[in-house]
């Protein structure tokens, strides 16, 4: 076996030379080995030399939630969590929430590169004018129970799009990939805004060519007979600015579904719809739902030390506090509290505002919290602005899928463009049985226990039933 440096397996690797390497002893064996490290890693398939006889398969690495592990090369997003800091193609998100737009931010991502004024008018243009979505999909939205969810038909609804765009299964045609990128960033504030309609009732209002790409969303949800919306404007500037806040976030949950999901070479739309998939989860972007919920149920500010204990006692979790590469505050959450005043100024007073700040300022003075460096995350006040902008809960998640759109779109093209990934597989440790022989049913013996719910639950009412 090789003892002194290694040339990399079929991933593609080099060859570990001097201090950049990684030296490991095999203690079963005795053997040493020297990995090279690059960019701080060493790759899995490295370890797969390592064996303790000929025909023994290799070492590999386990990592369950990839928590240490880097699933790709990425020019697109970076996060320094310890010191709370997130750029977008090295653009610090300060400075974009301060002068961009969401649209502007969205061809920066895709495209690299800030754009210049013909190149953003004419993407502003080709996303203005793909808005609208073929009438059999809303005819497809008319079929779901008046109560859906409507994160479940925004998912079905981008799914539904790879039906009405075959070609998108194009995915080297980079007029395909264009147009896909286009629509679906165009596409998605239409199918937010029809499945809020939906499940308020209303007539489903179609875009307005004349407003911008956030006003056309305030549009699409809130007009009602008025022959033209007129949206306030400084909502329509702090709903643009949490656009930003959430176009991208690297290798979160949902991008890695997109881009999982995308390495089998579907189309985008059905890549896409994996990603509203997994953001649809408490966990990720269901957090922002789960925090007005939170917040309602505490009630008053005397309540707090009372949750917070029931916290601590792992009850349940403080939503909208902690996260995975963020070990300080959120920058987000800071731009966002920055934000809050001015669309209090244009709306409602919101009271749960007082609870939230009440809550955060005890976690940061408790021990538990400060010790586990949890900290408010981009979803522990954005609901409270959706809420003040009076979008009901259930919508939070689908508007936070609206930007994140741009991101997965950027992150699916640097995926199909990088020539060393391939279809996403990961290994397992098998701890099953092995080598059973079948048993006919009535010779099986073991426990009667009916395996099944475990209570029957009183049923949901159905409509016309
Ligand atoms: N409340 C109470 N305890 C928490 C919380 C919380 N919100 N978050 C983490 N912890 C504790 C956790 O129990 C663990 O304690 P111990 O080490 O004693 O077992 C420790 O802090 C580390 O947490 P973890 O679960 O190992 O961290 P993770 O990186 O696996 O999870 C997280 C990250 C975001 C899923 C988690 O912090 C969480 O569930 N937060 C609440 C949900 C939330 O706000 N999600 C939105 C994330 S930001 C938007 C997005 O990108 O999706």
């Amino acid at each position: 076996m090789a003892t002194e440096q290694q040339t990399r397996d079929e991933a593609g690797g080099g060859t570990a030379t001097g201090s950049e390497s990684l030296t490991v002893t095999d203690n079963r064996t005795g053997e040493t080995y020297e990995l090279p490290v690059a960019d701080g890693t060493v790759r899995a398939m490295d370890l797969r030399q390592i064996k303790v006889s000929e025909d023994d398969f290799g070492l590999m690495s386990y990592d369950p939630a990839f928590t240490n592990t880097a699933s790709c090369r990425s020019a697109i997003t970076y996060i320094d969590g310890e010191r709370g800091i997130l750029q977008h193609r090295g653009y610090p998100i300060e400075q974009l929430c301060e002068n961009s737009s969401f649209v502007e931010v969205a061809y920066l991502l895709t495209f690299g590169e800030l754009p210049t004024r013909p190149q953003l008018d004419r993407w502003a243009f080709d996303i203005t004018h793909h808005t609208f979505v073929h009438e059999d999909l809303k005819k497809f939205f008319e079929g779901f129970r008046y109560d859906a969810h409507p994160m479940g038909m925004l998912l079905a609804g981008v799914g539904a799009l790879s039906t009405f765009y075959p070609d998108a299964k194009q995915i080297d045609d980079p007029e395909e990939r264009y147009m896909a990128a286009v629509r679906l960033i165009a596409k998605m504030p239409t199918l937010a805004a029809f499945s809020y309609r939906h499940n308020m009732g209303l007539p489903y209002v179609y875009p307005d060519n004349d407003l911008s790409y956030p006003e056309n969303f305030l549009s699409m949800m809130f007009k009602k007979t008025e022959v033209k919306y007129e949206p306030d404007s400084r909502l329509a500037r702090a709903l643009d600015v949490l656009f930003i806040l959430h176009a991208d976030h690297e290798q979160n949950c949902s991008t890695n579904a997109v881009r999982g999901v995308g390495s089998s070479a579907v189309d985008p739309y059905s890549a896409v719809a994996a990603g509203v998939a997994a953001l649809y989860g408490p966990l990720h972007g269901g957090a922002n739902e789960a925090v007005l919920r939170m917040l309602r149920r505490i009630g008053s500010v005397d309540n707090i030390p009372a949750f917070l204990e029931g916290v601590k006692n792992r009850e349940e979790k403080l939503m909208g506090f902690g996260h995975r590469v963020y070990k300080n505050y959120d920058p987000r959450a800071r731009i966002i509290q920055q934000h809050m005043e001015e669309v209090f100024e244009a709306t409602e007073y919101n009271a749960l505002v007082e609870i939230a700040r009440e809550l955060e300022k005890r976690a940061l003075d408790d021990e538990f919290f400060t010790s586990r460096k949890l900290y408010p995350n981009v979803d522990y006040y954005s609901g409270i602005i959706y809420e003040a902008l009076e979008i009901p809960t259930e919508m939070f998640t689908v508007i936070f899928a609206i930007p994140r759109t741009a991101g997965w779109v950027a992150q699916w093209m640097e995926m199909n463009d990088d020539r060393e990934q391939k279809i996403a597989r990961p290994r397992q440790i098998y701890t099953g049985h092995l080598n059973r022989d079948y048993v006919e049913t009535a010779d099986r013996d073991g426990p009667d226990k009916i395996i099944g719910p475990p209570a029957r639950r009183p049923k949901r009412p159905r409509r016309g039933a």
